[in-house]
């Protein structure tokens, strides 16, 4: 077996990521929306469950068409989050407590009330015409072609006044910038630079793989494989050529070189796609791409242990030598995953997160169980479950308050809270669970403190070690320490017998089921349903 080189490790290789979804997490004016004051008031908390560093969505000025996806000033805070200094005095709380923070970098697009887009679309001749994506109507006198908007509809827009169209990927409110031009280039480096020096410790690049588009603009084939209803309408077509071309490369490393002349900072990108292309985003050879191409394999695959064992072997398998793997288990754009695998899975869930090879990011909320919270038609904020199916597709659900205890606002807010506390808050909280060993909060604490005291754990090689039915399991091996992690993905009793040729005799030191913890285990793995455990066992040589 091969040995992890003694190679140094950096923090967001070890460490654990949590993201913020700000105006959700913690309201500290009673306004109903969560603001950067809030989240300094919950800093000991993310300190005592155990994370490394805090990634926030934006908290940028926004008309918040897309709740603050849609930035109209890249280096400011928006009102509803504080200020300058709120922002300042959260840095600051953070590297005291030895955390990091990361922005959310949007490149995409801006809003259409960015001064850069009132000024594009002011005439033909304005400077900044060419810094968004315009264009003639087709021969029939309609869109330029025929892409659509991930949201719904055609990404373009008819301008009245100059009788051009811009594209918008997203809504019509979020014009895409133009990538190609050095000027818009320069311009989105300074916003990275701004914060860099102000010391943030890296960027999430939100909706990276849409910011280069085919020059000529080509229509998108139809793909043969749409279901309509099921999938969003946006899917209807392959998006061969409204995003991903290869001058993306480029525009990531111009990224990249810019976050290398600062120290310990990360760029992660936020793509969903299949992994061998994923792949590429981590760049030819070293400090070139993305250091994380955010994972989403445990997100969209089948909740199955074939599928997953078989998507967590491939990912592992495709990574180049020198790239750092990934994990993510939800984000503010998909269902819960204690909705989508049901609770008990969710433990299972965590404890894949926390124990695969890489850098895990935890949805905030998950920690606790939070479910998909219940928003009534009138209450609904996200734009997306107005335009297309909100019970389908919509994300308020999970962007739900943050469930601090029980209670009207659940201790998020004193006010009346933007969007509706989950039912399940009175039960469901961070208050109930931090008392109760037996708590999804609990576990996650333990999970995260076996982690830390683990290196094998964070660094140590992944060696997959057999998957029968719904079971499968895997070392995580560093040096003399070695770990077995095994997991039931069904509702029945299941049984592996791991390969001779890796000795798994050890004791189990954290399980779904706390009274198998301190229990010797064998080649013979039994897991009752709804079953996960980690034992240390022997070092495979
Ligand atoms: C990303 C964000 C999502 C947003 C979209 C447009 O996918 O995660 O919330 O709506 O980009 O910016």
């Amino acid at each position: 077996m091969q040995k992890q080189p003694a190679e140094k490790h950096l923090w967001w290789q070890t460490g654990v990521i949590y993201q913020i979804y700000p105006l959700s997490f913690m309201d500290s004016n009673g306004d109903g929306y969560g603001d950067l004051a809030g989240i300094l008031s919950k800093l000991d908390y993310l300190k005592w469950l155990g994370v490394e560093a805090i990634w926030l969505s934006p908290i940028y000025p926004s008309p918040l068409a897309d709740w603050g996806y849609d930035v109209s000033d890249y280096v400011g805070i928006h009102p509803l989050c504080g200020t300058m200094e709120d922002f300042d005095r959260l840095l600051a709380g953070c590297h005291e407590r030895g955390l990091k923070l990361l922005l959310d970098f949007v490149p995409n697009h801006t809003s259409d009330q960015h001064p850069w887009f009132v000024e594009s679309k002011s005439s033909r001749e304005n400077p900044k015409r060419d810094w968004y994506l315009w264009k003639d109507g087709g021969r029939d006198g309609g869109a330029p072609n025929n892409w659509l908007s991930v949201f719904g509809g055609s990404a373009w827009e008819r301008d009245e006044a100059s009788g051009q169209y811009y594209l918008h990927s997203f809504l019509k409110e979020q014009p895409d910038l133009n990538w190609r031009n050095p000027e818009v280039q320069a311009a989105m480096l300074d916003v990275m630079r701004f914060w860099l020096e102000k010391g943030v410790d890296g960027f999430r690049v939100d909706a990276l793989w849409h910011v280069i588009k085919d020059s000529h603009y080509r229509d998108n084939p139809l793909d043969p494989d749409y279901v309509k209803g099921e999938m969003l309408p946006y899917e209807r077509f392959i998006p061969a050529y409204s995003g991903g071309q290869a001058e993306l490369h480029e525009v990531v490393g111009l990224m990249r070189r810019l976050v290398n002349q600062y120290k310990e900072r990360v760029l992660i990108g936020e793509m969903y796609l299949p992994i061998e292309e994923l792949m590429g985003y981590y760049g030819r050879e070293r400090d070139t791409g993305l250091h994380l191409p955010y994972n989403f394999q445990l997100i969209v695959l089948p909740w199955k242990a074939v599928e997953i064992f078989a998507g967590v072997n491939r990912y592992e398998a495709s990574l180049p030598a020198f790239a750092w793997p990934n994990w993510v288990l939800g984000n503010h754009d998909k269902p819960r995953v204690a909705t989508r695998v049901g609770a008990e899975q969710a433990r299972i869930a965590a404890m894949l997160l926390l124990t695969l090879r890489g850098t895990p990011t935890i949805y905030c909320g998950d920690e606790i169980g939070m479910r998909n919270g219940k928003v009534p038609a009138e209450r609904e904020r996200d734009p997306v479950g107005r335009l297309l199916d909100s019970g389908k597709f919509g994300r308020d659900p999970e962007r739900t308050p943050m469930q601090w205890s029980g209670g009207a606002g659940a201790g998020f807010t004193t006010g009346e809270p933007w969007l509706p506390v989950g039912e399940e808050a009175g039960r469901v909280n961070v208050e109930a669970q931090r008392g109760d060993e037996g708590s999804m909060l609990a576990f996650y604490r333990r999970l995260l403190a076996l982690r830390r005291a683990e290196p094998a754990l964070q660094i140590g090689e992944y060696v997959p070690a057999g998957q029968r039915g719904n079971l499968f399991a895997y070392l995580r091996e560093l040096e003399d320490r070695c770990f077995l992690v095994a997991v039931n993905l069904g509702v029945t009793r299941a049984r592996l017998a791991i390969p001779r040729h890796l000795d798994v005799t050890g004791e189990v030191v954290l399980a779904t089921e706390p009274g198998r913890v301190g229990g010797q285990i064998s080649q013979y793995i039994n897991l009752e349903a709804n079953e996960g455990l980690i034992a240390r066992v022997k070092p495979c040589d």
